[in-house]
């Protein structure tokens, strides 16, 4: 995705200015008036622009990262050049392993590819029930999700209730961005990515339920590839919130 990173477009970089420029105001208010607040990141490009906007302006937010135990070499990599750039760990949170182990022995390994509702349970104990523990005790909560990433998301919101988590504040300080104005922020600030974005993976989660897309192909046509595109949430964010 290197090739979206151009900064020889005048009318894009001043977007991008002012769209920084909100984005670092409302980091501050969510950690002035919110606090103890959490981001969310995946490591996507999104949350990486987050990270490098929260770690520079050394903001009271606390990153985390849901460690769902299947996710690509890539983001692990990812993970570890974050501590070595930032000097940042990232908060992991794990699966319980009671709740692991009792759904692969009734399911299978690899059962998330049988169905929908086996996906989303798959998706529950892996990232949902860790989400919860991982917002227990905060005020607000911080994504990094973008209205134009799919048709789940063309009404994103800035800023929310979460009726999903409790009724925390959900802040999605990068709603209105461009994936241009995203990849014009990784390079002018040179913040590392997840080398698959190199490899046509726009949006990346769990190895198995993501894969390149094809020129033209919408930006979250990798993720669960197999389901029609109105089911394509993992139950971090509910469309209620
Ligand atoms: S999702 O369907 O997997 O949630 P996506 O990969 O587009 O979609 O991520 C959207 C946002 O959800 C990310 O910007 C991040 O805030 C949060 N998120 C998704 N996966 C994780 C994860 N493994 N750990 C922490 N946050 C995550
Ligand atoms: Fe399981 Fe796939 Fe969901 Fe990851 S994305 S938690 S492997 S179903």
């Amino acid at each position: 995705m290197k090739h979206l990173g151009t900064l020889d477009d005048p009318a894009l970089l001043d977007a991008l200015a002012s769209k920084v420029a909100d984005a670092r105001s409302l980091l501050r208010e969510i950690a002035d008036d919110f606090s103890p607040a959490a981001f969310a990141s995946s490591l996507g490009a999104e949350d990486m622009v987050l990270t490098d906007l929260i770690v520079s302006d050394r903001l009271d937010i606390e990153i985390f990262s849901l460690d769902t135990g299947r996710l690509p070499a890539e983001t692990y990599a990812l993970i570890a050049k974050v501590k070595s750039h930032y000097g940042l760990a990232l908060h992991l949170y794990y699966p319980r392993h009671d709740l692991a182990e009792a759904w692969t022995r009734e399911h299978g390994i690899n059962a998330f590819y049988e169905s929908v509702e086996l996906r989303k349970g798959c998706c529950h104990f892996r990232k949902v029930e860790p989400l919860q523990r991982a917002l227990s005790g905060r005020k607000a909560w911080i994504t990094g999700m973008r209205a134009q990433q799919s048709a789940t998301r063309e009404d994103l919101p800035l800023r929310s209730v979460d009726l999903a988590s409790g009724g925390l504040e959900k802040f999605n300080p990068l709603a209105a961005w461009s994936e241009r104005e995203v990849w014009a922020y990784l390079k002018q600030h040179q913040v590392p990515y997840n080398a698959l974005h190199d490899q046509f993976y726009p949006s990346i989660g769990c190895a198995p339920c993501t894969r390149a897309i094809s020129p033209g192909e919408d930006v979250r046509a990798g993720r669960w590839w197999w389901e029609n595109p109105e089911s394509k949430e993992c139950g971090l964010h509910l469309k209620r919130a």
